[in-house]
């Protein structure tokens, strides 16, 4: 099965054609960074505007390197949320018109699906990764999201916990703006953050009354302003390199302790991380390590379908079109609607 893919949901124009699921055939990526750097973050408006203009050369561009043409694509999927939503209509728009003009299925993918997918992907001639069994838990980790999941199959997925305040990505890119570092802050902070000593400040772990596996980074993110204020005025050299490092621990740290309490709590022993965060590699690291010492493995995708791109989303698209095929809809699974996306909501 091939699939042509579309995403559009934040600051990426991308399209990718994936066949069975797992090869990448192509998968082009237009970045706006350079659009959204000076402004410190994400403007939703300068985004949808981009996308208008880069999504047909980029969708050209994704059926070339690919050497398909539209009788080889057997479905077009595209992400239907969340994200912005003027982004996210401009991917929608054209996947619902080439669909129609050539008369291809359309499969709309929920964008965490397409993330927790990623990790089955790899090139032509490459092997195939083994991947995670079913069930197993997942850590969604990027700027707009931090959660965590049961994935019982590739389109059974309850939520565990999620972030109760901002997502890890936006804390990273959050201090990295209040340090003057520039967008987007985690790749920043990271690379800043070497050689520093990250028990130079003593930034606690969140817990919640309820003993729930919720994450919060907002208290972190206060911590890092009362830390930089209490210096007089923003750290440099050392003082810089051992905040980052502090901030990047305490990070770290959480994401890896609700994630090692989620494993037990469930009982599997593999654990997927996407999401762009998921290219950090304190965490992978420490993460690796944790479940490591608890006999689980962790399974990280590469980098370049860590963070948004289309080839996670027509893998995905591909994984629940065979899952429907398998099994037939049962119109009882709530969790399923009628094209076999998440029923999440955006
Ligand atoms: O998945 P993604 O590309 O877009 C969203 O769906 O949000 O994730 C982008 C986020 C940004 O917040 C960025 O700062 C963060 O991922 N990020 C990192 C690293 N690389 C990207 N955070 C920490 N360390 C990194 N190396
Ligand atoms: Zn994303």
């Amino acid at each position: 099965m091939r699939v042509l893919a579309i995403e559009t949901s934040c600051d990426e124009t991308a399209a990718a054609v994936v066949d069975d699921g797992h090869r990448v055939l192509s998968d082009p990526v237009a970045t706006q960074i350079d659009v959204h750097r000076k402004y410190g973050g994400v403007v939703p408006e300068l985004a949808s505007r981009n996308h208008v203009v880069d999504i047909v050369p980029v969708v050209r561009e994704a059926l070339a390197m690919a050497e398909s043409t539209w009788a080889d694509v057997d479905a077009i999927a595209v992400t239907r949320g969340p994200g912005l939503v003027g982004a996210l209509l401009v991917g929608l728009q054209v996947a619902k018109s080439l669909a129609y003009a050539h008369d291809k299925p359309l499969v709309p993918v929920h964008h965490l699906a397409g993330h927790l997918h990623a990790v089955f992907l790899h090139r032509p001639g490459e092997p195939r990764p083994a991947g995670p069994a079913y069930p197993h838990v997942a850590l969604a980790v990027s700027g707009g999201h931090t959660a965590l999941y049961r994935v019982e199959d590739a389109a059974r997925v309850s939520q565990i916990a999620n972030t109760r305040d901002d997502a890890a990505g936006e804390a990273f890119d959050k201090v990295a703006r209040m340090l003057g570092l520039g967008y987007p802050g985690g790749p920043v902070v990271e690379r800043m953050a070497r050689g520093g000593d990250p028990t130079a400040h003593g930034f606690t772990l969140p817990r919640f009354k309820d003993g729930g596996l919720d994450f919060s980074f907002s208290g972190l993110k206060t911590a890092v302003l009362t830390a930089i204020q209490r210096h007089g005025a923003l750290p440099q050299g050392q003082d810089l390199t051992d905040l980052l490092a502090s901030f990047q621990a305490a990070a770290v740290a959480q994401l890896v302790d609700r994630t090692v309490a989620a494993v037990t709590e469930h009982g599997v022993r593999d654990v997927v991380l996407a999401g762009g965060v998921a290219c950090n590699t304190a965490l992978r690291e420490a993460l690796g390590e944790a479940l490591g010492a608890r006999g689980a493995s962790l399974h990280v995708p590469r980098p370049r379908w860590c963070t948004d791109n289309a080839a996670m989303i027509a893998g995905a698209a591909a994984a629940l079109a065979a899952k429907r095929a398998g099994r037939g809809h049962d119109p009882a699974d709530r969790r399923v609607n009628a094209v076999g996306a998440w029923q999440l909501s955006p």
